[in-house]
């Protein structure tokens, strides 16, 4: 079965072909380049720059892979959650094609498509816990199956890459500065004591990451001195040779991306000894999302999963990032338990829940 995948939650446009679980093709526009004189993404030039690029990515994807549109089976396209803006585009341009090409479409929670990504390359045994890691959201959920995920716990303010985006920020990195802070701080020495594991006193399985940004805003902020004033472009993530406050920077940068990960760590490990303990037998982890190629969060992760004797589940960095490939996966699997969309579905804006209002495909 061959699955066409649109995304456009955010600021990367992207298109791809999924048959039987191979991917055959992807057109993506990362937009990097036009946030990143602002300092974050922009919605407005996010969702014009989409609106540009489809009719282009579209016709590039087709000449890349040989595939003709007529031989595609479903259409899948991310609904939510994500700038509304920008999934109105992506949305609007599926329901067209489907419309045109009189094929079926299928409606992708964003979140879960992440997730189901880690399933493209090596296999997800379920009941499996997911952790959802990006630039916009931090999500614990049960996975049971393909179309059965049930939230266990989730960031009340900001996402982890959020916090990292926005300490990378403060030394003055260039956005998005997760990668930054990871590669930096892979050379720096941890200083436990130096930020909080926040939001850990309580039962919850939920994430607060607000307070680390003002925790790490509070000792930066005198010491102007220790910001990076170099280009953008000649960041350099090697430290031979580099000042002494540069090597100070690695050891908060490494000390900061601790502190997240180990926060990560100890709400997985909550969730999944609570389920264990009502007799749950978890297959694996998964963990997904931008934020899953940082190198203290895969070690964290996989330190845990050894703990549990689980299979850690992460997909290759490409499929970690936004894509579409991970879309039309998630929309053939779905596809293939019988769901699929009405044309009249609406996007779903950050904050707001994806429902699950699928029909019955007519077999
Ligand atoms: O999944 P994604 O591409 O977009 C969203 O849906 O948000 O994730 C982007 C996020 C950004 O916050 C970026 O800084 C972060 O992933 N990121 C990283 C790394 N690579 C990307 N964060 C930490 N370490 C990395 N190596
Ligand atoms: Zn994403």
């Amino acid at each position: 079965m061959l699955c066409l995948g649109i995304e456009s939650s955010c600021d990367d446009s992207a298109l791809a072909l999924v048959e039987d679980g191979r991917i055959l093709g992807q057109a993506l526009h990362s937009q990097i380049d036009v946030h990143a004189l602002f300092g974050g993404v922009v919605p407005e030039l996010a969702s014009r720059e989409h609106g540009r690029l489809f009719p282009r990515l579209y016709d590039s994807l087709f000449r890349q892979t040989g595939v003709s549109p007529r031989s595609i089976d479903c259409i899948a396209v991310t609904r939510g959650p994500g700038l509304l803006g920008s999934l109105l585009v992506g949305v609007s341009f599926a329901k067209a094609l489907a419309w045109a090409l009189h094929r079926p479409l299928i409606a992708v929670n964003h979140l879960h498509a992440h997730l189901l990504a880690a399933g493209l390359e090596h296999e997800i045994v379920y009941p499996a816990l997911g952790l959802l890691v990006s630039g916009g959201h931090t999500h614990i959920y049960r996975m049971d199956g393909p179309g059965a995920f049930t939230q266990l716990g989730v960031s009340i303010d900001d996402a982890a890459g959020e916090a990292l985006d926005k300490f990378g920020k403060v030394l003055g990195l260039p956005y998005p500065a997760g990668k930054y802070v990871d590669e930096f701080g892979k050379n720096g020495v941890v200083d436990e004591h130096l930020f909080p594991r926040p939001y850990l006193d309580n039962d919850n399985c939920d994430f607060s990451f607000s307070g680390l940004k003002t925790a790490a805003a509070q000792l930066l902020g005198p010491q102007v001195s220790l910001r990076f004033s170099k280009d953008a472009h000649s960041l350099q993530p090697t430290w031979s040779g580099f000042p002494e406050t540069d090597r100070r920077l690695a050891d908060l940068c490494a000390s900061y991306t601790e502190a997240v990960a180990e926060t990560l760590r100890i709400k997985c490990e909550r969730a999944l000894r609570q389920h264990a303990e009502s007799g749950l037998s978890w297959g694996s982890l998964v963990l997904a999302g931008g934020v899953a190629a940082n190198s203290r969060v895969r070690s964290s992760m996989k330190r845990l999963a050894e703990r549990f004797e689980l299979p850690l589940v992460v997909p290759s960095p490409s499929l970690c990032t936004d894509n579409a490939i991970m879309v039309a996966h998630a929309g053939a699997l779905l596809y293939g338990m019988g769901r699929v969309s009405e044309l009249s579905f609406a996007a779903v804006p950050r904050g707001q829940q994806v429902p699950d209002d699928y029909v019955s495909k007519v077999r």
